[in-house]
């Protein structure tokens, strides 16, 4: 068909630049920071590839790294409801920084969400 994908709507510098702004944040984040390597680098370029092709892009990811299994690779992480929400309001942000806006934006951090949610595998401390 000729429909044109998301990633084709957003385009690869737009994505690069949330990336950037998005890890920026999440390096300064007091409930992600300590859970996440000193050097993003690699950090970042991973999620490059996973949301190219999350977006409809080309397979980026699966390419170098297999199939994504995501829940599973965030297993040895302690993923709260709270870091979660933390995770999708440094997106938010990123995406503002970013100058990203209008229904790609919103169909793109929609599904977001989902994915975060679903990433969730321990609950929230007590108190
Ligand atoms: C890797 C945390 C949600 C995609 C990671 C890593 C952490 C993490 C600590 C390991 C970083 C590293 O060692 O380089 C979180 C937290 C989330 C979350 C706290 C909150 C819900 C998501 C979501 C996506 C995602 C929603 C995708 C839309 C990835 C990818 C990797 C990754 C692609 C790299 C996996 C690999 O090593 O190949 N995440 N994440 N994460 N995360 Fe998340």
């Amino acid at each position: 068909s000729m429909k044109i994908s998301q990633y084709e709507k957003i385009g690869k510098e737009t994505l690069h630049n949330i990336i950037q702004a998005f890890y920026k944040r999440v390096k300064q984040h007091p409930d992600l920071a300590p859970i996440f390597p000193e050097d993003l680098t690699e950090t970042a370029r991973k999620q490059e590839q996973f949301l190219t092709q999350f977006l409809g892009g080309p397979p980026l990811y699966t390419a170098e790294h297999g199939h994504p299994r995501l829940r599973m690779r965030h297993l040895p992480f302690q993923i709260t409801p709270k870091r979660a929400n933390a995770w999708l309001s440094c997106m938010s942000a990123a995406m503002d920084e970013a100058n990203f806006h209008g229904p790609e934006r919103e169909e793109f951090f929609s599904r977001l969400v989902i994915t975060a949610h679903h990433m969730v595998n321990t609950p929230d401390e007590k108190g």
